[in-house]
C-alpha cells in the first residue's frame, strides 16, 4: 500500500482563471475543523518531524513547491506538492517531514480537529514505539 495518498481537486477553469471548491466530507474526507497555512518559507529550513495520534489532514501547495516525506514506521515515501489542484491526505500515525520549500511556497493545511499539542508525537523513537505497540 502506498503511503502517498493524493486527492485531485476538480478545477473549474476558464479564461478568467481557475477555481477549486473544497467541501467537508465531499472532496475532503472528514469534517473540517481547522485550516492553517505556512508561508515565508526558506529552501534550507525543513518543518514537520512529527506524527499525530488522532488527526487527519490534507495539505495543498497553493503556490510554489515543497517535498513531503511520509513514514509509517516501516517505509518512507515522498512526493513533491506543486499544484493547487492536488492535496496530500495524511492520516493518523504518519510521521511527516516537509523539505525543499520554495521561497514563494504557500502551503495550506486542512485539518479534522483543532490545534492540540497533546495530540503530537515529536520524538521519532516514541513514534516508532507507538507503531510497534499497535501491531
Ligand atoms: P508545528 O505543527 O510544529 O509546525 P510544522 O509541523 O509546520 O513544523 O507548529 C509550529 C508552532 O505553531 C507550534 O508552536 C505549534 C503552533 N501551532 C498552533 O498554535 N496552531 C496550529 O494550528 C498549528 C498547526 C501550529
Amino acid at each position: 500500500m502506498t503511503l502517498i495518498r493524493t486527492i485531485e481537486f476538480e478545477a473549474l477553469s476558464d479564461e478568467r482563471g481557475g477555481l477549486v471548491s473544497i467541501e467537508q466530507n465531499n472532496n475532503i474526507p472528514f469534517d473540517i475543523k481547522r485550516v492553517y497555512y505556512i508561508f515565508d518559507t526558506q529552501s534550507n529550513v525543513s518543518r514537520g518531524f512529527h506524527s499525530h495520534k488522532n488527526l487527519q489532514q490534507v495539505a495543498i501547495c497553493m503556490k510554489g513547491s515543497c517535498r513531503f516525506v511520509i513514514d509509517d514506521g516501516v517505509s518512507r515515501e515522498e512526493v513533491i506538492l506543486n499544484k493547487p489542484t492536488v492535496g496530500l491526505y495524511i492520516d493518523n500515525n504518519k510521521w511527516r517531514e516537509m523539505h525543499d520549500f520554495s521561497e514563494d511556497c504557500i502551503l495550506v493545511v486542512i485539518a479534522s480537529d483543532f490545534y492540540d499539542e497533546s495530540d503530537y508525537i515529536r520524538d521519532y523513537s516514541v513514534f516508532l514505539k507507538g507503531i510497534n505497540c499497535d501491531s
